[in-house]
Order: structure tokens, then sequence, then C-alpha cells
């Protein structure tokens, strides 16, 4: 439990295993262990950063085609929902870094009409229990990890339930899989196991952002929806990083991320780094190399391969 600045806002789950304070221990083994998974479900599984509110967004735009000004009106939070939130289960995170209601995840899984998207960082052991017997249809996204990490320390400067972090210390507690979500190499290797399953579909970031159309194609005759080209413009357009930008920005809900007392703006010290919501930051491929020095590169890719070993399938090469 013993968590240094500036990883003061996270605790773990399990060790090895870091929650942000906006995760809740109390509801990965209460109410998300035990969901009534629905038929019509479907889960969309990533690593942080790795693309979650990007896809969920397709998703909705696929089950949602004829009416796509729904996407207006869902709140932003909920599209964002993933659903180990909760306020965070440790002593140290007193009541004003708890962002996320208690009831929040119980309302929203009870409330959200069918067809649901149910988003998710954990590990595949965390899963809820009906999850591995219905074996529901599941995306699941990777992304290049040093493109996810750098998006991760963006992510620690814009948002009150992380804090913020130097570039350097994150990426060293990185290379030792002791930040948020657990070591990516984990989660990568954990959720291989069923990449083959019927019941799974696996993309890349790099992929979606290479042609989207072909994406989202995929994804709506996985889940049963295919499209028409006229529709699948359609989706295409909707969740463009512009459009989607445009559409989060208007329709943030600045009470759930940003409590009372939190100043957007109030500790960064330039654009890049300011508190601010940049859930569409830059949405690149490869941006990491702006970010890593060739020393931090070659300190993650000895550990990385290492790790990787046997899992070349899902492994990237840099
Ligand atoms: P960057 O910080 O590299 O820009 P998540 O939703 O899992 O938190 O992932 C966030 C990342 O997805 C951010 O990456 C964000 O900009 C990117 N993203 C969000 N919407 C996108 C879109 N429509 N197209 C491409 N990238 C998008």
């Amino acid at each position: 439990m013993d968590v240094k600045p500036p990883f003061n806002k996270t605790y773990y789950y399990r060790p090895n295993y870091l929650l942000p304070a906006i995760f809740s221990r109390n509801t990965i083994d209460g109410v998300y262990k035990n969901l009534d998974i629905r038929d019509d479900d479907t889960f969309l599984v990533t690593y942080a950063k790795s693309g979650t509110a990007w896809t969920n967004e397709m998703l909705k735009a696929i089950l949602h085609v004829d009416d796509l000004e729904y996407l207006e009106s869902v709140e932003f939070y909920k599209k964002l929902a993933t659903l180990e939130f909760g306020p965070a289960d440790h002593p140290d995170l007193v009541e004003e870094n708890v962002f996320c209601p208690k009831s929040f995840i119980e309302d929203f899984i009870r409330d959200t009409p069918s067809p649901r998207v149910l988003s998710t960082h954990v590990l595949p052991e965390y899963m809820p229990t009906q999850f591995f017997q219905k074996k529901p249809k599941t995306l699941f996204v990777s992304r290049n990890p040093k493109d996810a990490v750098v998006s991760l320390y963006h992510w620690h400067h814009s948002i009150p339930f992380l804090s913020p972090c130097p570039w350097e210390l994150l990426c060293e507690e990185y290379i030792k899989g002791n930040t948020v979500c657990g070591a990516v190499w984990d989660f990568y290797k954990k959720w291989s196991m069923y990449k083959q399953e019927s019941w799974m579909l696996w993309l890349t970031f790099e992929d979606m952002k290479a042609d989207p159309k072909q994406a989202i194609r995929k994804i709506a005759d996985f889940i049963g929806r295919p499209l028409t080209e006229e529709q699948l413009d359609a989706v295409v357009h909707a969740t463009s990083f512009k459009v989607m930008k445009e559409r989060n920005e208007r329709a943030v809900n600045p009470e759930f991320f940003f409590p009372k007392g939190h100043k957007s703006g109030e500790s960064g010290k330039d654009e890049e780094t300011k508190p601010k919501a940049q859930w569409q930051r830059k949405g690149q491929v490869g941006g990491w190399k702006n970010t890593f020095t060739v020393a931090q590169s070659e300190a993650f890719d000895k550990v990385y391969k290492e790790q990787m070993k046997g899992y070349e399938d899902v492994m990237y090469q840099f």
C-alpha cells in the first residue's frame, strides 16, 4: 500500500496492480464481479490510454447509426465510464479525492438500456464471474505501449484523479510495471490467450488510424450489425478525431471529472501539461519518439523484449 508521490492518487488493488483514485477495489470485487451479463452486451477491453473512448463511440455509432444525434445525448462521463469506476478504497484518498459517487457503476449498469457497451481496463482474472461463462462479444484494442505511456503522462497532468508526474519518473515506473493498470506486458500476455476466440475481435489503434472505415466495418460485422457503405461513411465521420473532439468538448460534464475546488489550469505550467480534459489530445501513431530519450527507449525495449518472449504475435516492433 506504500505509494509515494507523485503517485499519491493511486493505490494498489493487488501487488503490482495500481488503480487511480477513480477506480474502486470495492467495485471490482463487488458489483463488477457479480455483473449480470446480458446476451447483447459488448465488452471493450483496453490498456489505459489505448483508444477506449474512440472505440466506445465507434460501437455506439454503429448501434445507433440511424440516429447519430444519439452521440450528442449520452452524458459524456457515461461514454467514458469503465466498469471499475467508483470511489477509491484507500484511507489516504480522502473525500475530496473521491470523484465518482459510490453508486455510479451500480446505477450505470442497471440503467443503461440494451445493447450496452461495457468498457474495462482490468486483467482477465478481475472480470465478472459470468464473463468466461457467457463469453459476450468482446473487442480488444491494442496500442503501441510507448504511445500509450506518453498519453498516460499527459493524462496525469490533465485530470484530477491522477497527480502531475515528471516524465522521467513516469517512464521509469512504467518500465518497472508500476503505473496504473499494472505492467503493460502482463495485460497483453494475459488477454492474448483469448485472441483467437470467436467471441473476441482483436484490433489495433494503429490499424484503426490507418483505415478507420475498414476497422468500423470489421466491428460492425463482428457485433452482427453490418452497415451499408453510406452508413460506414457516416460512422467514420462521427468518430473522427476532429468531430469527436468538438462533440466531447461540448458535452463534458465538469462536475464529474473536475469536482468542487479543482480549478482547471491551476497547476499546469504550459499548454501541453496544464490540467484540462484532453479526451482527444493528439490521436496519432508514433508520437512517443518526441518524448522518449534514446536511453529510455532502449531501457523499455530491453524489458519489453524479455517479458514478451513467446508472445510475439501481440508484440510491437519499434
Ligand atoms: P493521445 O494522448 O496519444 O492523443 P483512452 O480513450 O483509452 O484514454 O485513449 C486516449 C487516446 O486516444 C488519446 O491518445 C486520444 O487522443 C486518442 N483518441 C481519442 N479519440 C480519438 C479519435 N477519434 N481518433 C484517434 N485517436 C483518438
